[in-house]
């Protein structure tokens, strides 16, 4: 796991950030959501998906979900801020907890948005400690899948709905590398949909949505070609989370959907009420 860890680790993330948004010209103390859009919300779709799943959530203000695998927090910002819930959210790296804990302060979400450095595979929390989970883009990094929605499934209380947007493998597959959630095979673990949804159920869950977003996703990306030369890369933008090849790594998931090597499922998992 230390070279999946790594590769999320930019060194000075926040201070990056607000260089970026102060050199576009944002003033920091009315900054919004949206300004923080093009680095904070790191999956296929970005905002749009986001607001696609906060709809399908139906999470409430009283609720407290967990964000499993939150990033720098954009979704999870954006699910509290637009549902009113507390969002708790968890992920592997630290430079990126540290970022998001400080882009929340920013904006000043900080008392019903927090962040813990922790992995999925070991949540710190009790056993039924949220009314719902969220999920966007991780388990692509993750090789032991039974193990985090097994994670997922116990701190979840009976009848809690768990909303996972995940990139899965396709017919296709093995993938064309980098990619955006990995620069080689070593870190990237995909299983197609039908067996992911096995795992899903077999860690107990009852499955009450299946969406196949394969071709938002192919359209997506449909533009991108293949980067030559230097890149040309905005001042605020996901390679300061993940490298200066974001380009190849999205002209390579471009391929990938193409070529029908990966699928993108939307699915909400719900733990029975016994
Ligand atoms: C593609 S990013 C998506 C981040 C965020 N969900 C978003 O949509 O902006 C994948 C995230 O999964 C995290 N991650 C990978 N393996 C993990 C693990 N075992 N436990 C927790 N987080 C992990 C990474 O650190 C990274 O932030």
């Amino acid at each position: 796991m230390n070279h999946i860890h790594s590769y999320y680790s930019p060194n000075d993330l926040y201070n990056k950030i607000i260089e970026g948004l102060n050199k576009i010209g944002k003033d920091l103390s009315m900054l919004t959501l949206d300004d923080l859009q093009p680095v904070d919300e790191f999956h296929i779709r970005g905002d749009t998906a986001t607001k696609e799943l906060i709809t399908l959530s139906n999470f409430k203000p009283d609720m407290h979900i967990i964000d499993v695998g939150c990033g720098v927090g954009g979704s999870t910002r954006r699910l509290s801020h637009e549902t009113g819930c507390s969002v708790t959210g968890i992920d592997l790296s630290n430079e990126y907890i540290d970022t998001a804990k400080r882009l929340t302060q920013l904006l000043n979400l900080q008392e019903r948005v927090k962040f813990h450095a922790t992995s999925a595979l070991t949540l710190p929390f009790d056993d039924n400690s949220f009314d719902g989970a969220w999920s966007i883009q991780m388990n692509m990094n993750i090789e032991d899948k039974p193990a985090w929605l097994k994670e997922v499934y116990r701190v979840l209380k009976p009848g809690g709905r768990a909303i996972l947007y995940e990139v899965c493998g396709n017919k296709n597959t093995p993938v064309y590398f980098p990619v955006p959630w990995a620069q080689d095979s070593s870190m990237s673990f995909l299983v197609p949909p039908e067996p992911f949804r096995d795992i899903i159920t077999s860690a107990g869950f009852d499955i009450e949505v299946w969406n196949n977003k394969t071709e938002l996703a192919r359209n997506a990306f449909a533009h991108m070609t293949e980067p030559v030369g230097e890149p040309n890369l905005p001042e605020l933008g996901v390679h300061l989370l993940v490298g200066n090849d974001i380009l190849t790594k999205a002209y390579n998931l471009h391929r990938n959907l193409d070529e029908e090597r990966v699928s993108l499922i939307e699915t909400v998992a719900v733990k029975p009420v016994n």
